[in-house]
């Protein structure tokens, strides 16, 4: 049957004290609602509704442009009151999965296995055993299978105690929501229109209630605050950890690496402590990351070297490359094979050729370089003239002396050389020595200077 997701976003998250909508507060580098529409999008789904109330415009703003149906809940009644909002969007021929864009780490094949085991129940629960079920709806099952589902804040002493607790994820089918979400009342402990006590509902109609319970409790963490945000985090993290070493990738210790996005990694790649990767990351066979980098969106081919306390941000780089330590290679750096990038060295929307060196204390911006160049120590190349960015240009083989700023826009041609301490605003001619600074002079009637007397009063 085809599926219709709704996903509940509508809540303010009070207990985040923060002024931006929970739902957007990040894991990741990602909303906690994009973890939920990207799981649920697997499944691929008919259509996607998203309850949006509590900062709605800001909701729809950073999620727009993904083909979701946006339904308003003016009033934030309840989750009960959330999905009555949807019930002239849903197709009700479908299956109606519901989710919540406040647990974040549900995976697409715990939701697929929910769904082909439902049989065809009316309704159909996810529960889970969390090691604390503070603030969870309670499962109440009878002889005969799942009876209701009662909140925490509404629950007996003896309720409270059942480990069995509600996961915020329901599939109901099309055709009984109608009848089952307009029954729901708000009489209880906090006034609200309850998703959960569709269960019971259902129960009392002699409809058919099963409830799958989610192997892994981690998996349907709900997030209510920061704590909760910041397990959730630490989750994420491990559970990416464990990845990169099924990829076969040795992490010298897995509890010290942070990854927010995805790394994929070939055979033997080490990577030291204290890293930080965002966005997408491919680390090619044999790549060494040292202690303390932090890696974004850029792919690293076979062999290459990253020495520690090293930052990469969007960038190619290719095999056998060296960069660091204490190197910054910034958006639109493209290393070839075999290029040397030492320590305190700044590149951006470079091209390094094969083999060439930048070894210490540069700055090399708007550049295209071919292969077999050396750079001096503390070479810039001078790419802003206050309004516009210029480029230079520096060919195969050539040899730039210490000290040297190359101002653009300057082409430096073929095995040229430039002399230490040059200022060059002028291209160099191929196989040329050129040179800039003033001719050294010896001073020969010249002496120290002496120390004064100081006078006494
Ligand atoms: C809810 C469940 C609880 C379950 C837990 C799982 C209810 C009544 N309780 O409690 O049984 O164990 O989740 O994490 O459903 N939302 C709206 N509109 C509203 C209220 C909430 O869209 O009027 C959205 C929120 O944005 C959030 C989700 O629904 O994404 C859950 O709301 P929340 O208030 O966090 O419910 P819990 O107290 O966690
Ligand atoms: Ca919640």
């Amino acid at each position: 049957m085809p599926l219709s997701v709704v996903i509940l976003a509508a809540g303010q998250g009070t207990r985040m004290k923060s002024a931006r909508p929970k739902v957007l507060h990040e894991l990741a580098g990602k909303p906690l609602l994009q973890h939920v529409v990207d799981s649920s999008r697997l499944l691929e789904p008919e259509q996607i509704i998203v309850v949006v109330g509590h900062g709605a415009e800001q909701v729809q703003a950073e999620m727009q442009g993904q083909g979701l149906n946006f339904v308003d809940q003016h009033q934030q009644l309840g989750t009960g009151h959330a999905l009555q909002q949807c019930l002239d969007h849903i197709n009700t021929g479908n299956t109606v999965l519901v989710l919540f864009g406040d647990v974040p780490l549900i995976r697409a094949e715990t939701l697929a296995a929910m769904i082909e085991q439902t049989g065809d129940a009316a309704v159909c629960i996810l529960s889970f055993e969390p090691q604390d079920s503070f603030g969870y709806g309670r499962i109440l099952r009878q002889q005969n299978g799942v009876q209701a589902i009662v909140e925490q804040k509404d629950a007996s002493p003896e309720q409270q105690a059942i480990g069995e607790c509600f996961s915020g994820i329901m599939m109901i089918r099309g055709d009984r929501l109608q009848q089952l979400v307009t029954a729901l009342d708000n009489d209880n402990a906090q006034k609200e229109f309850y998703l959960t006590d569709v269960v019971g509902i259902a129960v009392g109609n002699g409809d058919a209630v099963s409830a799958v319970i989610c192997a892994d409790p981690n998996e349907v963490s709900g997030v209510n605050n920061q704590a909760q945000l910041a397990e959730v985090e630490a989750l994420y993290r491990a559970h990416q950890a464990q990845a990169l070493m099924e990829y076969g990738a040795k992490l010298y210790d897995p509890a010290r690496i942070d990854i927010r996005g995805e790394v994929k990694a070939g055979k033997d790649v080490v990577i030291d402590v204290n890293c930080l990767f965002e966005g997408e990351v491919i680390l090619g066979d044999n790549v060494r990351i040292g202690a303390g980098c932090v890696i974004r969106n850029t792919s690293i081919d076979a062999g290459s070297e990253i020495l520690p306390m090293t930052w990469i941000d969007e960038a190619v780089i290719g095999r056998n490359v060296s960069i660091g330590p204490f190197a910054r290679i910034r958006p639109g750096t493209e290393l070839c094979d075999e290029a040397r990038i030492g320590n305190f060295v700044e590149t951006k929307k470079a091209q390094i050729g094969n083999g060439s060196k930048v070894n210490h204390l540069s700055y090399i911006g708007d550049t295209e370089m071919g292969s077999g160049v050396n750079i001096g120590a503390g070479t810039i190349t001078c790419n802003y003239d206050g309004v516009n960015k210029s480029k230079t240009i520096i060919e195969d083989g050539v040899f730039i002396g210490s000290d040297t700023q190359l101002v653009a826009p300057v082409r430096v041609e073929r095995n040229a050389t430039v002399g230490a301490g040059s200022t060059i605003t002028k291209n160099v001619p191929a196989d040329k020595l050129a040179i800039s600074r003033a001719k050294q002079v010896t001073i020969s009637n010249w002496s120290k200077p002496v120390k004064k007397e100081k006078h006494k009063e």
